[in-house]
């Protein structure tokens, strides 16, 4: 575990000081929730796999041109990212119906919807991450309507390029949720990056011939095998972890 100073602990990740200004040091911990915290448990090295899986899908979204909050990965639990104030949205990307949006409108988990559907929810645990409208969004200044353009932008263009990356190792990207901050380039200035992280916790992600769960719902709806669904999504992904380092 790091010595550094922590800044910010929330339920997957704990967040310290980095070496230089404008950075932090990201770490992954096997701490799993669901449920706003209701349910709590750990998945053994989730926080490695997390923090390569991550890595990888950040670096390749990098290439194509999206701007991330990743700089490079430290050592088997951290990564050093870019220091962003997070906007309190969480932005849900749906291309087939499941989770809360079966639940919500009846429609049968596995449905595909007709087009990729974005939701916005405000990030308060307090108050269940409710689902939030882009009115809303612009009145009450959470994202002012040019900075909720380039994230829905952003969004489509991450799901663009995701479920391709998935498509391509037999995985169905049904949905997933990315998290955006302000990166302060000076007082006035400031670049709209995707941060937190991509990993099985916050995507849902199916066997294309089997639609088997490789994701965080095998924790949620109690399926067994959680550790062993995301060394299948990171193993598929060409991600090698050496068992003696855990690096
Ligand atoms: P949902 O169907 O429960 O609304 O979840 C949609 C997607 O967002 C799914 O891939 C899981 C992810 N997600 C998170 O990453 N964090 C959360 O707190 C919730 C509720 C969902």
């Amino acid at each position: 575990m790091s010595r550094r100073r922590p800044i910010y602990e929330g339920k997957a990740k704990i967040l310290y000081e980095g070496p230089e200004p404008g950075t932090l040091v990201q770490y992954f911990k096997d701490d799993a929730t669901a449920f706003n915290a209701q349910k709590k448990g750990t998945i053994e090295g989730k926080g490695v796999l997390n923090n390569r899986i991550s890595e990888h899908v950040m670096t390749l979204l990098g290439n194509v041109g999206i701007p991330t909050h990743f700089i490079r990965r430290l050592n088997m639990r951290e990564q050093l990212v870019k220091r962003v104030d997070i906007i309190p949205i969480e932005v849900i990307v749906r291309n087939i119906a499941a989770g809360s949006l079966s639940k919500r409108l009846g429609i049968e988990e596995g449905t595909p919807l007709p087009r990729s559907v974005i939701e916005f929810c405000y990030k308060s645990d307090e108050h269940g991450d409710p689902l939030v409208g882009e009115d809303l969004i612009t009145a009450m200044g959470w994202m002012n309507p040019r900075e909720l353009d380039e994230v829905m932008g952003l969004s489509l263009r991450v799901n663009d390029f995701m479920s391709g990356l998935f498509a391509g190792i037999g995985i169905k990207l049904v949905d997933f949720k990315l998290e955006f901050g302000r990166y302060y380039v000076n007082e006035e200035e400031h670049q709209i990056l995707l941060a937190d992280e991509i990993s099985p916790d916050n995507c849902r992600l199916w066997d294309a011939a089997t639609s088997e769960k490789l994701d965080k719902d095998r924790f949620r709806r109690d399926l067994g095998g959680v550790a062993e669904a995301y060394q299948t999504i990171a193993r598929r992904l060409g991600i090698r972890i050496d068992p003696q380092t855990e690096n």
